[in-house]
């Protein structure tokens, strides 16, 4: 088991969830983190820290959807280890539907 990073993040990108992670599993895109699989060591902390409830463990991603695409970006973006300033109006994105068809982006990393 894992936990995963969801919809909910994309846009609002809080990160109060990296400051609670005793192994640093997360990693940062342009516009939401992940966390990787193989790293996370499901101790829940981060699932109650993040204010979009955007964090869940990979037994609710029922088709894995979310545990692949954190598996893959996990593998690909930077780590982050540090809390910073959630993304420029994160309030206007909070709680929207399918963030990811809208706005998901996977940066170019070239
Ligand atoms: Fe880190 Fe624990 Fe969250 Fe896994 S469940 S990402 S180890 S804080
Ligand atoms: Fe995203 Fe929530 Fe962490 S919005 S960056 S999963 S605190």
């Amino acid at each position: 088991m894992t936990y995963v990073v969801n919809d909910k993040c994309i846009m609002c990108k809080h990160t109060t969830c990296v400051a609670v992670c005793p192994v640093d599993c997360f990693y940062e895109g342009p516009n939401m983190l992940v966390i990787n699989p193989e790293e996370c060591i499901d101790c829940g902390v981060c699932e109650a820290e993040c204010p979009e409830e955007a964090i869940t463990p990979d037994s609710l991603d029922e088709d894995g959807k979310w545990k692949a695409l954190n598996e893959k970006y996990s593998n690909i973006w930077p780590n982050i280890a540090e809390e910073k300033q959630p993304l420029e109006n994160y309030e206007k994105y909070s709680g929207e539907d399918n963030k990811f068809d809208k706005y998901f982006d996977e940066g170019t990393n070239e």
